[in-house]
């Protein structure tokens, strides 16, 4: 079924879908008799929580990359039928059952078809911008690392000394929950379990940011990927914005080490910067040494969800080392020692590839 980008957001931005049988309705093209409840069963209807603007356009790019080899294989194997799905329901309706008919005509009188109903369009969801030549000498990073392993806290020591952008995912999200956006609000239940949040939910926040960054600037992405779509999402994103990684660092950290980071851990209201009540004390009880901004202690973590985000990141997590490994870009760092040493082994690392760049 094929129809234009644009029109599938207006789609879905104004479904509804019963709760109970899951038939699907729309605000404008196809309202219920009853405003909220279902036609068929009489229950009520809600709006997917993964319907929001945020995410359609990376729905749309996800869809594209898998969908094309389906779309060639069943053309080379002359079964693909095309309908063009922009039109009334009827209408479209109508063409889908020609269509299956001519099919079963031509299967009667055993002539195979010869040729498909109309050829596929791909249909690229994203424009690349222009090659910037600039581009070519920022740093891009990313941090990997169990949860409380100290990916904040060394972000926080690269950006400043190579002026990188800070990008951190759970960052974005905890500000998006702060701002009570529905990113925030379906992010938040996930958080709280110490579950991901959906791959397809991530990518699109973190294409949006990276948009939004001056091509001519480097980044350090903290907490993204997490996971091998995610990891492949991020190598197509980087190409589109004609980027490069230069280098994954990976903290290595024994689980026993993080929980007694994590419950020790008290992070700013206001600039996300982490503390420690032992390790990292900031110069005034409760304030940021930075920004002023309160301290507080992160909801997951408690230890239960902190349990969870560890088994979360040895099992989602960890095969995105292998796929940077093979790659070329892993750096490995001991990640145990105290935050200077660590941070004096992350630079060196940065300091050679920023050579290397030169
Ligand atoms: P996120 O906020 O990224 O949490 P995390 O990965 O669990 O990592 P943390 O922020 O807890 O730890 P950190 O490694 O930054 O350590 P820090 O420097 O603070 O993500 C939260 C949630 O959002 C996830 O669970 C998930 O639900 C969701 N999410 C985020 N990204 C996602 C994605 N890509 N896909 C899907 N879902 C995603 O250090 C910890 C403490 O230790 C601090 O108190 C610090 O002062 C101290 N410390 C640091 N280094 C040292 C040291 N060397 N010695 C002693 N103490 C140290």
């Amino acid at each position: 079924l094929e129809i234009a980008d644009e029109k599938i957001i207006e789609r879905v931005l104004n479904r509804l879908i019963c709760t109970h049988c899951h038939a699907p309705y729309h605000l404008t093209f196809k309202a219920p008799r009853k405003a909220g409840i279902c036609d068929i069963c009489g229950n009520p209807l809600h709006k997917r929580p993964d319907d929001i603007s945020e995410m359609l356009r990376v729905r749309q790019r996800a869809f594209q990359r898998v969908i094309k080899p389906v779309l060639e294989y069943y053309q080379q194997s002359r079964r693909l039928l095309v309908i063009n799905a922009d039109g009334p329901m009827e209408k479209v309706s109508a063409e889908i059952v020609a269509a299956v008919q001519s099919l079963q005509n031509q299967e009667r009188r055993a002539d195979a078809p010869t040729e498909p109903h109309r050829a596929p369009v791909i249909v690229s969801g994203i424009q690349p911008p222009a090659r910037n030549k600039e581009a070519k000498t920022a740093c891009h990073l990313i941090l990997v690392g169990a949860p409380g392993s100290g990916k904040g806290t060394q972000a926080e020591a690269l950006r400043d000394t190579f002026q990188l952008a800070h990008i951190a995912t759970g960052d974005l999200f905890r500000e998006n929950l702060k701002n009570q956006t529905d990113l925030g609000k379906l992010a938040k239940s996930y958080m709280d379990r110490g579950e991901l949040v959906p791959d397809d939910v991530t990518e699109a926040m973190v294409e949006d940011r990276l948009a939004k960054s001056p091509p001519d600037s480097g980044f350090i992405l903290d907490g993204f990927p997490r996971t091998l779509p995610q990891a492949n999402a991020l190598t197509e994103i980087l190409s589109h914005f004609e980027r490069h990684l230069d280098a994954a660092l990976y903290i290595k950290v024994p689980d026993a080490v993080i929980e007694n980071r994590l419950s020790g851990r008290r992070v700013c209201r206001k600039c996300q910067t982490p503390y420690h009540l032992l390790f990292k004390q900031p110069a005034q009880d409760g304030v940021c040494d930075l920004c002023g901004g309160e301290l507080y202690q992160r909801d997951d973590d408690n230890p239960r969800t902190i349990r969870s985000r560890l088994e979360t990141f040895h099992l989602q997590t960890t095969p995105i080392i292998k796929y940077y490994q093979d790659a070329g870009v892993l750096f490995e760092i001991d990640g145990q020692g105290d935050v200077a040493a660590v941070t004096r082994s992350s630079l060196a690392v940065i300091k050679t590839i920023q050579d290397s760049l030169r």
